[in-house]
């Protein structure tokens, strides 16, 4: 993995803790490039490329996609204009292994601990629909003006297929046992700040903004 120095930001969180729906708000204040894992193994799926077909089973099932396939994707995003912009990485590194790698190429400023009671994410995330484009809604916290469109494309809104109550308990085991080591591992080298994720985003965003 290279990359030329540029300002690298982690957002990590439980699933459903907001990563995603904070990392937009921080790409349009900061202009870094925002790298969502999650994001581009699904265009990667809907796609159908070679990426797409080994990740799909391993995502629908919430479980984690192999190391080798993430590092090799992330090595590719970082060489763009992340390289030079800044970045914002959303769902990476959630692994020792990729934490280990990313630390051997870039140097992370910062990373967001962005902290929700597991109590609170089943609900967050069963209630999440989403636009083709990426637009994101929550039924009782963000909804659509119409039920089930998009208000800023029209298009009719759908649910993940790991955004099952099942799939989110896998989702959330996975964070314990291989995203919570990550955590550690950056907290040892003095650069995670925590923020409490529970409120309204905007609040939240400036909670973030502030530590940044
Ligand atoms: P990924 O897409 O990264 O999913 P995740 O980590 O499970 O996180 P989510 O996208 O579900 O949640 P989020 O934190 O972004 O929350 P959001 O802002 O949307 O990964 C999916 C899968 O891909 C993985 O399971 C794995 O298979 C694979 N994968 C990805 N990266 C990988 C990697 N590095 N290694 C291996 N496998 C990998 O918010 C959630 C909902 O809550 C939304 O509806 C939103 O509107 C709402 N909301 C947000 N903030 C608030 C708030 N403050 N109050 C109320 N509601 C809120
Ligand atoms: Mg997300």
């Amino acid at each position: 993995m290279s990359a030329d120095r540029a300002k690298g930001i982690i957002l990590i969180g439980a699933p459903g803790s907001g990563k995603g729906t904070q990392a937009k708000k921080l790409k349009e204040q900061l202009g870094y490039a925002h790298i969502s894992t999650g994001d581009l193994l699904r265009a990667a799926v809907k796609a159908g490329t070679e990426l797409g077909v080994k990740a799909k089973g391993f995502m629908d099932e919430g479980q984690l996609v192999p190391d080798d396939l993430m590092i090799a994707l992330l090595e590719e995003e970082l060489a763009g204009p992340a390289a030079s912009q800044g970045f914002l990485l959303d769902g990476f590194p959630r692994t020792m292994p990729q934490a280990q790698a990313l630390d051997a190429s870039v140097t992370i400023d910062k990373v967001v601990d962005i902290q929700v009671p597991f109590e609170l994410i089943e609900e967050r995330i069963t209630g999440r629909r989403m636009s083709p484009s990426g637009h994101v809604y929550h039924v009782k916290y963000s909804p659509p003006q119409a039920d089930g469109v998009c208000d800023k494309t029209g298009e009719a809104l759908y649910q993940r297929s790991d955004d099952t109550p099942q799939k989110v308990q896998a989702r959330l085991g996975k964070f314990d046992s291989e995203t919570r080591p990550v955590i550690a591992h950056y907290q040892g080298k003095g650069v995670v700040v925590g923020v409490d994720g529970v409120g309204d985003p905007d609040e939240i965003f400036t909670r973030i903004m502030a530590v940044l």
